[in-house]
């Protein structure tokens, strides 16, 4: 077994939380910095005008080095819906262009691009062989119009990783804009955007990033970013310090800000960024690399120690495709509801998605929350 990070989260005795793919836990460091941020506004003389920049400075720097990038790149937002619909909106698209989608895939990852048809855009959904689109059937659904592929990392309703090595390759050779809404991977497993031919991913800072709701960034590879047309203009990124200074700040556009230019709105939002600035550098601390052991030994463990007698895995048992996400069903499937609320009154959360009972731990949690688990499964 690694190190014991449940120590560095709240334990609530009793209680399991075995549901990251929905909301992660704050780390007790970020909460520190929640409180910090709660006293910034409850006694304002602590709230000196140069948060404003600092806030998000130390947030980007985090997510810079989470992904593999200089900070500059990082765009904030609250969500991972934020940066698809920065692209939707802005990429220069011509009428007949093609947008390829996956049929089945997280809802976030559709509906942005819905918009385009009335433009003339052709949204069209792939349904994939398997469970996640391989990279191998892709080909076959790209035309001479295809302008655009967006996939998930790993499928939030089936708990399988597509090849985004393979994916990206094809698409580049294609010339195809690649994206991928990393939300239910980055924070459980190592991610690094210049090793990967992406071009965009998005992501939620409230599930594997720990961090608080209403979170997220994106970043997007900076030609592309810099071809957007995508009409945003902060007045707090537009001006400096010392343009707010003065009696008429400046009023002309800059044209300099880089990704900055797309932040959302409310940049310093301190309740928020505060906190999750904490949490991705903690998890930079205990090292992606490390925390994708741990979690790869929960996994293990857990799929482990099902009884193949009454229980199905629905996820991959080991391989690359596997992930944090663990789909299983009882063999009588329609007792999986209920099975799902046994574990909810013994103290273990789970989600129940499609039908499906899905696991998801990740580093705070421990052996013996998985074991209380199976114990569970193994007396219903
Ligand atoms: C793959 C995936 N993307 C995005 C989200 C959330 O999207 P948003 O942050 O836009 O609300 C979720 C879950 O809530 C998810 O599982």
């Amino acid at each position: 077994m690694t190190k014991d990070y449940s120590q560095d989260f709240a334990r609530v005795e009793g209680k399991v939380w075995l549901n990251c793919a929905h909301q992660g836990p704050l780390p007790n460091a970020a909460v520190d910095e929640a409180h910090e941020a709660i006293a910034w506004k409850t006694a304002l003389h602590l709230l000196r005008d140069e948060l404003f920049f600092d806030v998000p400075l130390r947030l980007r720097h985090a997510l810079g080095k989470l992904i593999g990038t200089p900070p500059e790149d990082i765009i904030l937002g609250n969500s991972a819906s934020y940066g698809l619909h920065l692209l939707a909106n802005g990429i220069r698209w011509k009428a007949g262009d093609e947008v390829l989608v996956v049929a089945g895939d997280f809802p976030a990852d559709l509906f942005p691009w819905l918009g385009l048809e009335k433009r003339g855009i052709n949204v069209r959904f792939v349904e994939p062989r398997q469970e996640v689109l391989q990279a191998e059937e892709l080909e076959s659904h790209l035309t001479k119009s295809t302008k655009l592929l967006c996939v998930t990392y790993v499928h939030s309703f089936n708990g399988h990783a597509v090849d985004v090595q393979k994916l990206g390759e094809l698409c580049r050779a294609k010339g195809v804009t690649f994206v991928i809404n990393c939300s239910q991977a980055l924070g459980a497993r190592a991610f690094d955007v210049s090793r990967i031919a992406v071009d965009a991913i998005t992501n939620v800072g409230f599930k594997w990033l720990c961090g608080p709701y209403g979170t997220g960034f994106c970043w997007i590879r900076p030609e592309l970013r810099e071809s957007l047309d995508y009409n945003q203009a902060y007045w707090l990124a537009m001006l400096t310090p010392e343009d707010l200074a003065k009696e008429l700040p400046r009023v002309t556009l800059r044209s300099d800000l880089g990704a900055r230019r797309y932040d959302v709105f409310g940049t310093a939002n301190f309740f928020n960024f505060k906190p999750w600035a904490a949490a991705v550098e903690y998890l930079l601390e205990q090292g992606i690399d490390r925390i994708e052991t741990h979690n790869n030994s929960l996994v293990s463990r857990l799929i482990g120690g099902l009884d193949p007698k009454r229980y199905d895995l629905l996820s991959p048992r080991e391989g690359a495709a596997r992930s944090t996400l663990v789909f299983v069903s009882h063999k009588d499937s329609k007792r999986n509801s209920e099975i799902y609320e046994s574990l909810r009154k013994s103290g273990v959360y789970i989600a129940s998605r499609a039908g499906k009972l899905r696991f998801s731990p990740h580093l705070y949690n421990t052996h013996d929350d998985i074991d209380h688990a199976l114990s569970i499964l193994q007396a219903i």
